[in-house]
């Protein structure tokens, strides 16, 4: 089948390299001149572990090609993707979606044939309907049907989350749309991804449902692990006592500094405002997602708490920048609510991420950017682990004993086992723990 997918981020170029392994042929279309340049000589603009593998190999097979003209490159598709970003609107939290009626307005003029439009970025309820409008509006005679197929793969496990996904939504009800859809899909059948086809608004809000969920999941453990530090608990072993019961489940029940990230924090405003808007306010997502706002700029209290109470004058090493580990992604990551708290402390910050330098430096202009964990320990009143990249989970402490002023660990992903550390002679501080 031939498929155009608009936007080439995290989602559009991961499922246009899925799409073309499946044997598909993709044109990935954006309007970012220089992303189609480096994509066009083999640079991927984003870490994706085994992306560039992917898109190598299809873009050499002639099934994956890359172009700014939206136009061109989506003539003769049968279906069209749109994947371009919804962010948070300034100033009141609704989604943005100003990104996808430019890309569904642009593409109305070019289409051919009977064509499906797929919403695959993640869009408020009602988004598909605009959508259906604004084509039919530019382009009175075009044969088209507006499906929401809204994606739910982890940045980080991309690949895998989408040729291997829990279920594919499919908002259709024409029912050439649905056929298409599942033709589309068809050569994820051996895996038996459970086709989920449902009306547009349901599945538009299956995606926002599923995100406020999970976030609501990571902020209650988060709290218990709060309630946990005041009482003597420990966190790890409640998440994995209730996380037993298959009712609740052991996943995203990881105490932390608090989700981030380029999902969770837009979409649970989102969906707090489409439920004002519709006279059903939705207060528990309401209050997760003030408190998970809140908890990240907090973690550094911690922090300042494991340095006698003031980090004015120090060195504090940051070690895991990017929201979470094996993505390059700083879209609102805790590392930067925590960093900004810090340096208002008086903190002198030194920090280190194994892939994500490059996007921390237009934001940490202040911090000191290191060569690797021991460098950024190196001087450090406490050495902070913000993000769980696998190698810092063996940290050699004999070396970092040797090159910090003090040695304190401030470990916000309970990385480490608290007794582990002390017995090597460190100030432990976890999160829900003793
Ligand atoms: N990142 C994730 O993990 C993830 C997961 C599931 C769903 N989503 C959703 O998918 C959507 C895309 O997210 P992302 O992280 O891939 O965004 P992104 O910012 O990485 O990429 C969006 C791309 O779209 C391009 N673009 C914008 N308008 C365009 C236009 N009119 N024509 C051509 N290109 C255009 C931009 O240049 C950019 O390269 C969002 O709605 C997001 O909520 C993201």
């Amino acid at each position: 089948m031939r498929l155009a997918v608009i936007g080439a981020g995290y989602v559009g170029l991961v499922s246009g390299a899925c799409f073309a392994d499946f044997g598909h042929t993709v044109v990935c279309i954006d309007r970012d001149a220089e992303k189609i340049a480096a994509l066009r000589r083999g640079e991927l603009p984003i870490f994706e572990p085994g992306l560039d593998a992917l898109v190598a190999n299809n873009a050499g097979q002639g099934r994956l090609a890359f172009t700014t003209d939206l136009a061109q490159g989506v003539r003769g598709a049968e279906a069209i993707f749109i994947a371009v970003g919804t962010p948070s609107r300034r100033g009141d939290g609704h989604a943005d979606l100003s990104y996808v009626y430019a890309a569904a307005r642009e593409a109305a003029a070019a289409l051919e044939g009977f064509v499906v439009i797929v919403t695959k970025s993640t869009v408020p309820v009602g988004t598909g309907d605009e959508v259906e409008r604004i084509v039919r509006e530019t382009n009175p005679q075009a044969d088209f049907a507006v499906v929401s197929n809204p994606e739910f793969l982890r940045e980080g496990s991309a690949i895998g989350d989408f040729k291997r996904p829990d279920r594919i939504v499919i908002g259709a009800s024409d029912p050439r749309a649905r056929a298409l859809m599942s033709e589309i899909y068809r050569p994820l059948n051996l895996n038996q991804p459970p086709l989920f086809f449902v009306d547009r608004p349901t599945s538009e809000l299956i995606k926002y449902a599923a995100n406020a969920f999970l976030a609501t999941k990571i902020t209650f453990i988060n709290e218990i692990a709060d309630l946990c530090e005041k009482v003597g608990a420990n966190v790890q072993d409640v998440a994995r006592g209730i996380g037993m019961d298959n009712r609740i489940g052991s996943k995203f029940l990881h105490a932390g500094p608090g989700y981030g990230g380029s999902c969770f924090p837009k979409d649970t405003l989102a969906l707090v405002k489409t439920g004002q808007d519709a006279d059903a306010p939705l207060r528990i997502v309401e209050a997760v997602a003030a408190i998970n706002d809140s908890r990240k700029r907090g973690m550094a209290k911690k922090v300042i708490a494991a340095c006698g109470g003031s980090v004015r004058g120090k060195t504090i090493g940051l070690l895991g920048l990017a929201f979470k580990p094996n993505t390059d992604d700083m879209r609102e990551a805790p590392s930067l609510a925590l960093a900004q708290a810090l340096e208002d402390g008086g903190a002198r910050l030194r920090v280190y991420d194994p892939v994500a330098m490059a996007q921390a430096r237009a934001s940490l202009t202040e911090a000191k950017f290191c060569e690797d964990a021991y460098d950024c320990a190196s001087g450090a009143e406490a050495l902070v682990i913000v993000t769980e990249w696998d190698m810092f989970r063996a940290l050699d402490f004999s070396r970092l004993a040797g090159v910090m002023a003090a040695k304190t660990l401030v470990d916000l992903r309970n990385v480490y086992s608290s007794e582990d550390v002390r017995r090597r002679g460190f100030a432990y501080f976890g999160v829900g723990v003793a």
